[in-house]
């Protein structure tokens, strides 16, 4: 891991230790790894508890996975297709009120992202890593998976264990490192923002 993981005031490992590679080993995950994974993002916190995160997975060597390997961008086929499973990171964007209309449910994407990281940390706990991906076909994505109009699709993840960084494509070697983060001061701000 690259040393520009330092926090700036005292905060639990796991933060700075998760990250996202591009390397796995493209060993399948097993369906009890996958329900932990799922299980962590059960217990995120969303409005009314309506828990609006919906999601797809494929695990490695089935047709499936080929399938959805092909909905991303040439460029993260590339490295995500060696990983052990992929997960479409999906949310219910409507809410049956009380009268039986579908109203729009404001927090659907929120909760979801909440959803999305307990998966992530519990990844990372497992010893597995995960790496997000917005880069897919949209359009050829939600046709593949038949979501209906309220379902909102926002990533893939390629989850696995981590792999030799010397299989990836030279470019790409370079950049397998921990990232840094802006410092708090450009982005926190005590009251008003200006
Ligand atoms: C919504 C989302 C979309 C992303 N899309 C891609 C992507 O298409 N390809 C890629 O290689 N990484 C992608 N990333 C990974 C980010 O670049 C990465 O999380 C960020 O640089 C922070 O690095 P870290 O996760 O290692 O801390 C995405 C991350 C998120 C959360």
């Amino acid at each position: 891991m690259s040393n520009a993981r330092q926090a700036q005031h005292p905060i639990a490992s796991s933060f700075t230790a998760r990250w996202s590679p591009r390397a796995f080993d493209g060993q399948p995950l097993s369906e009890a790894r996958m329900r932990s994974l799922f299980e962590a993002a059960r217990w995120a916190p969303s409005a009314y508890n309506f828990q609006p995160w919906r999601f797809c997975y494929a695990l490695a060597g089935t047709p499936h996975f080929e399938d959805f390997v092909a909905l991303l961008v040439p460029a993260n086929q590339a490295w995500a297709r060696h990983a052990g499973a992929l997960v479409a990171v999906l949310s219910q964007s409507t809410r049956t009120a009380a009268d039986g209309a579908e109203q729009p449910f404001p927090s659907h994407a929120f909760d979801t992202g909440a959803a999305w990281m307990s998966l992530a940390m519990q990844a990372y706990d497992m010893g597995l890593a995960t790496h997000a991906m917005g880069g897919f076909d949209a359009e050829r994505a939600r046709r593949y998976l038949r979501l209906p109009a309220n379902v909102a699709i926002h990533a893939f993840v390629a989850i696995g264990q981590r792999g030799d960084a010397s299989a990836l494509p030279e470019a790409l070697q370079a950049r397998e490192q921990a990232s840094d983060r802006n410092p708090q001061a450009g982005w926190v701000f005590e009251g008003p923002m200006a």
